[in-house]
């Protein structure tokens, strides 16, 4: 499948690598292709630049958010939750019209610190923002309560023994991107219902950094027994 990855952080490098890895035809979007492939300084955590990144998977592209969503099937929402409307604006409501948009982004308001708090919650989410200011999209809410290495690499705890969800309007689009994370590797997909369950999801975020905070690893995942 032709898919964009809206995004160049960990998250968007981790699963577009994935994806590459597993036969589709990857392009990162971003705001400025030339800007970014200079990006090319180790970060603190020895990550390398996604400058850096791209040389080292040659068979991943990188384009503008409008280029890269043009010409893709399936669209991943790897940016920052404060941008994403902003970015999907830029990506262009006509490149994402009728298009699986699979968003992985978080609410999060890092403005006064750590832990951070949540710009929108309890009535609302940034999956439903999304849905309404992209009405002919379909929006499925998925990954955001697992860090980007187990997303894409879910094997590598437990044998990939935990849980993913799942929200969204429309049961093809999230047939469709079930069928995606079970073929990465995902082993307990649940299905939570209509897009308004990503509220739940998105709020299993300030358990989710308290959890971090307290392990001192971001390598656990939510595993939910019945
Ligand atoms: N990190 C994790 O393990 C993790 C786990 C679960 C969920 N998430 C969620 O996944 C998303 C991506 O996280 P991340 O850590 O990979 O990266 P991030 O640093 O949160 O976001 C990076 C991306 O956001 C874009 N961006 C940032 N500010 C922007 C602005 N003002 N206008 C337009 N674009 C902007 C950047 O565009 P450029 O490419 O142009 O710089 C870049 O592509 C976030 O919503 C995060 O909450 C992350």
């Amino acid at each position: 499948m032709r898919i964009a990855v809206l995004g160049t952080g960990m998250v968007g490098q981790a699963v577009a690598a994935r994806l590459d890895q597993l036969g589709h035809d990857v392009t990162l979007g971003t705001r400025e292709p030339d800007e970014t492939r200079t990006r090319t300084a180790t970060d603190r955590m020895g990550n390398p630049g996604v400058g850096t990144w791209l040389e080292q998977h040659p068979s991943i592209g990188l384009a503008t958010f409008a280029a890269a969503a043009g010409a893709a099937e399936l669209v991943v929402n790897a940016t920052n939750g404060s941008a994403s409307l902003e970015v999907l604006d830029q990506a262009g409501a006509d490149n994402l019209a009728g298009k699986v948009l699979v968003d992985i982004a978080n609410p999060l308001d890092f403005s006064q610190g750590f832990p951070p708090t949540l710009f929108v919650k309890d009535t609302d989410s940034l999956g439903e923002q999304i849905q309404r200011a992209f009405p002919d999209t379909r929006v499925v809410k998925t990954l955001n309560t697992m860090n980007a290495s187990l997303m894409a690499h879910p094997e590598t705890l437990a044998g990939g023994d935990h849980s993913v969800f799942v929200s969204g309007n429309d049961e093809v689009a999230k047939k469709t991107v079930a069928e995606l994370l079970t073929s990465i590797g995902h082993t307990d997909v649940i299905d939570l219902g209509d897009l308004s369950t990503a509220r739940g999801t998105e709020m299993l975020l300030p358990v989710w950094v308290r959890l971090m905070n307290k392990l001192g690893t971001p390598s656990f995942n939510f595993k939910i027994v019945r």
